[in-house]
């Protein structure tokens, strides 16, 4: 059967209501350091919302302090981060999208700086000035940032922990949505590359052995939260150089991760190699997608790159992902749902604002 962008797709017990989702984006906006949402983050996500997305994903949040890339990142390991995005998840249901939340750990890309403001560049934060030791699954650095300390097996089953009482807190703030960053050179995508794991225990070594921080992560969210919330893993499909993670490894991990009760494979790629050498274009990640759909049936997101309307529309409707994941494009244009509807001449069976104020 196929489907066009703005036919519901259901996940769970889930309906959400299009094809058109927004990607985790972080914004560095978190002043305090603390990890606590501000009124900021709900205009963000809420604007984001009232454009017409499907779902809307809260950027990187990280399940503990030294899992947040950097001073000014999300956070949801404390009771009062919890409170203050409930706000946040209202008025994204209010506007009738979804809301999900990416739950992270930086891992070796851990305390950094964000791109703008005196500690411009991306790179280290140290101690002294308000960052931290990273850890990682082995004491490889990623070129120019900090040498991390290795995790023990009793650090890694902490992390595990963290993302499961993390996704707990989730839930409880109104997420309807999970999301777990397996991608980009993070922690667990850390695990999943020999190009960062030198491990020789259970953790590292064979595929099942990297793949293992990941599934253990999936298991104890599925098992905190229940079968009725919907997960998808973020995987990098490739860290585009030979020998690093690749993507027939990512079909395998995906066929793992369907076992596991994942609902939705996100698939992007890169982040762990220092200019790899990525041929950057519109639907650059696309094939990737497709292939890890076609060879596992796990339902899949595209994205990278994909903002024009009826490119959108022809990779749902060709079947080549089930989902399309709009960043920039929708940084760009908040409302580019709305406008992809009236491009392909949908008649939406919701209005959403904006939509009702401009186009009647
Ligand atoms: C990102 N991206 C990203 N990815 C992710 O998994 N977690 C994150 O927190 C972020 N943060 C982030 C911030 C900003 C400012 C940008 C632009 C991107 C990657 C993002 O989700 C998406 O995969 C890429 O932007 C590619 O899609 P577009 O922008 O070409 O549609």
């Amino acid at each position: 059967m196929t489907h066009a962008l703005f036919d519901p797709i259901t996940l769970r017990g889930l309906e959400i209501r299009n094809r058109v989702w927004i990607p985790p984006m972080c914004q560095y906006m978190v002043e305090a350091q603390d990890g606590v949402p501000t009124p900021w983050h709900l205009v963000h996500l809420g604007g984001l919302a009232r454009g017409g997305a499907g779902a809307v994903v809260v950027e990187a949040t990280g399940v503990v302090p030294e899992g947040r890339i950097s001073p000014q990142d999300l956070g949801l390991w404390n009771d009062e981060q919890r409170d203050a995005f409930r706000p946040i998840t209202d008025f994204i249901h209010s506007q009738g999208a979804v809301a999900g939340i990416q739950l992270a750990h930086a891992g070796r890309k851990a305390s950094t700086s964000r791109e703008w403001g005196p500690t411009a560049g991306g790179g280290n934060v140290a101690p002294e000035q308000g960052g931290w030791q990273p850890v990682g699954p082995s004491p490889v650095a990623f070129p120019g940032l900090h040498v991390p300390t290795e995790l023990t097996v009793e650090g890694i089953a902490d992390v595990v922990r963290a993302f499961a009482v993390a996704a707990r807190r989730a839930v409880d703030a109104g997420f309807d949505l999970l999301e777990l960053h397996g991608a980009h050179g993070y922690l667990l995508h850390e695990f999943l590359s020999p190009l960062s794991n030198e491990r020789t225990d259970q953790y590292g070594g064979s595929l099942e052995n990297r793949a293992r921080a990941l599934l253990e992560t999936v298991d104890a969210v599925r098992a905190e939260v229940g079968e009725d919330v919907p997960l998808v893993v973020r995987l990098s499909a490739t860290d585009w150089v030979e020998g690093g993670w690749d993507l027939p490894e990512t079909e395998q991990l995906s066929a793992w991760l369907g076992e596991h009760d994942v609902d939705l494979v996100s698939v992007s790629t890169g982040g762990n190699v220092q200019n790899a050498p990525i041929p950057v274009g519109p639907g650059y990640q696309l094939p990737f997608a497709t292939a890890i759909r076609q060879a596992t049936g796990v339902p899949v997101a595209a994205v990278g790159m994909i903002d024009d309307p009826f490119q959108a529309e022809q990779i749902v409707a060709l079947g080549q992902a089930d989902v399309v994941l709009v960043g920039r494009g929708a940084l760009r244009d908040p409302n580019f749902p709305i406008r992809a509807a009236q491009a392909l001449r949908v008649d939406l069976p919701y209005k959403p604002a904006p939509y009702e104020r401009a186009y009647r």
